[in-house]
């Protein structure tokens, strides 16, 4: 069984869907890539596709400086299936025309399907008293194809774009004005496999079980009976690493878990007790919290807040690993999205807001090995093998947590006794979310630590207390965010017992920010 033997590729060119197509392809099964589409005609020959797709994107092809697909890829003969930018980037490309609508049209769509094509044959979701196939589709363009290229015929129409499907079958390349990849098209997933099974010839190897089976595979071959590093964080990506390196090698597996005593209320204590007692992965636990805290004594500003925590990690993650000397390999939990996020800031396309430090941002002059078993994944893959190898679903499901930790959600300096606070309160909101059944609606939720006083009373004393703002976000990519809009009670019944039951807190708020301007975290 070869996981790759089927793969699509998919040119980028920019749509905030792209990422949506390729898990769209991944959930059916097959294997797919994603490119800008300005990479060179030898790398997407090389990658040895069964198909091609292309994204949307914001442009417009009319603009002088529109993004071109490579022109040899129409003469690959493999399918094509163009979305949104990408139908009308084919058709501008192979002789036809595009215009300006007007007027966007975003939302919902009925599409009419004609010509009965291959890609829409018998996929509908009503048909009319005359006979006409239609779909629910999601549209989102200010362009629209004016003229079919020669050799094509039209495939499906609305009111709003006459052309809003075509097809040239003899060289099977298609193009969608609707986005199938949204699950407010209906039928989009039939139609995404009815291009993979059908027009591509691609089967289904690429699924949970066989991904795991391969991943073993691959990293047994790649480090032989040799020692692997692994730095564990407690979140979902180092520890789906940790527990398939433990099926794959063993004890050729040493994790090191650095304390630094900025983790979340008792944190330290469940990473071990999942996967040193439980699991039976050897752990190294560091007790770090002194170090850091000296470190960040005096400390105000958050980037150097930041720097100082990443830097000591290494150092201290260093200093583990020279002592189990015969180790030759490092393990990280690197995902798709970094190494698709990588590839956008060597283009110059992603900028730098906040220094991210993830564990495992390791010097070069380390001379290990690098073993990252789950570059190719998406997150969401992540999670369904994490679940496989028997990780439980409140593990796998977790919130993310920055590298630095609460390091940069008590503002200012960090000091022990507002971490101690900042855990009680943060432990609080987390465990009524769950308990009112809020937690998975947000996409993270946290406490912050305002090191400010506010006056309050208790009974019949007055209190001059810190302040904490409850901060919970509902987001997709983590580059936007809203803010979540969690009902009154439930926000009411957190603040109470907050206030009522740590000492040290004065009065609870929430964060009503937005990102942008705001970012997700405070520092
Ligand atoms: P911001 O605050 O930039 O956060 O809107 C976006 C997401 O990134 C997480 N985050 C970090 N993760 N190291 C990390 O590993 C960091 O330094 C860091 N700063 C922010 C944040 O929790 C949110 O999920």
């Amino acid at each position: 069984m070869d996981i790759h033997q089927d793969k699509i590729l998919i040119l980028d060119f920019g749509s905030q869907y792209t990422q949506l197509i390729a898990r769209r392809v991944r959930e059916a099964g097959v294997y797919c890539e994603i490119y800008p589409w300005d990479i060179e005609f030898s790398r997407i020959q090389a990658f040895d596709a069964k198909g091609i797709i292309l994204s949307g994107g914001p442009e417009s092809t009319l603009s002088d400086h529109r993004p071109l697909a490579p022109i040899e890829i129409f003469n690959l003969e493999i399918p094509i299936l163009g979305i949104c930018y990408g139908m009308q980037t084919i058709a501008s490309q192979l002789g036809g025309a595009v215009e300006n609508c007007g007027k966007s049209e975003f939302g919902f769509a009925k599409v009419r399907a004609r010509g009965h094509t291959e890609l829409l044959r018998d996929i509908q979701d009503e048909v009319t008293s005359e006979g006409y196939g239609m779909l629910d589709v999601w549209m989102s363009h200010g362009d629209r194809v004016s003229v079919m290229p020669p050799g094509f015929k039209l495939m499906a129409s609305t009111d709003s774009a006459p052309i809003a499907g075509i097809a040239n079958e003899d060289r099977q390349i298609y193009g969608l004005q609707f986005h199938p990849e949204v699950t407010h098209t209906v039928q989009g997933v039939t139609i995404y496999k009815r291009f993979l099974y059908d027009i591509c010839g691609c089967g289904s190897a690429w699924t949970s079980a066989n991904i795991i089976e391969t991943s073993i595979a691959n990293v047994r071959k790649q480090v032989g009976n040799d020692h692997v590093i692994l730095g564990l964080s407690g979140g979902v990506d180092s520890s789906v690493v940790a527990a398939l390196l433990h099926q794959a090698i063993g004890t050729q597996l040493t994790c090191i878990f650095v304390d630094n005593g900025l983790l979340r209320h008792q944190e330290g204590d469940q990473v071990m007790a999942l996967f040193d007692k439980n699991m039976g992965v050897k752990v190294i636990r560091v007790d770090a919290e002194e170090r850091f805290l000296g470190k960040l004594k005096g400390l105000t500003d958050p980037e150097l807040k930041r720097k100082a925590i990443g830097n000591l990690f290494i150092e201290i993650f260093e200093e583990e690993a020279e002592k189990l000397v015969d180790a030759k390999w490092l393990a990280q939990g690197t995902i798709y999205p970094d190494v698709i996020e990588s590839a956008g800031a060597s283009t110059g396309k992603a900028h730098l807001i906040k220094s991210h430090h993830n564990v495992g941002g390791l010097p070069d002059d380390m001379k290990l090995g690098l073993v990252e078993p789950l570059r190719e994944l998406f997150k969401d893959e992540v999670r369904k093998i994490g679940i496989d190898l028997g990780l439980s679903r409140e593990m796998v499901y977790r919130h993310p947590f920055p590298g630095p930790g609460l390091g940069v959600r008590i503002l200012g300096e960090v000091k022990k006794e507002f971490a101690d606070v900042l855990r009680l309160a943060d432990d609080i909101f987390i465990k009524e979310l769950r308990s009112y059944d809020l937690y998975d609606k947000v996409s993270q939720a946290f406490v912050v630590f305002l090191p400010i006083k506010s006056v309050g009373v208790t009974g019949d004393g007055r209190r001059y207390d810190h302040v904490v703002s409850l901060r919970a976000v509902e987001t997709i990519d983590f580059m936007t965010a809203r803010w979540a809009d969690l009902p009154y009670d439930f926000l009411d019944h957190v603040s109470r017992r907050i206030m009522n039951e740590i000492e040290g807190i004065s009065r609870v708020v929430y964060d009503i920010s937005g990102k942008p301007p705001g970012t997700i975290e405070w520092e």
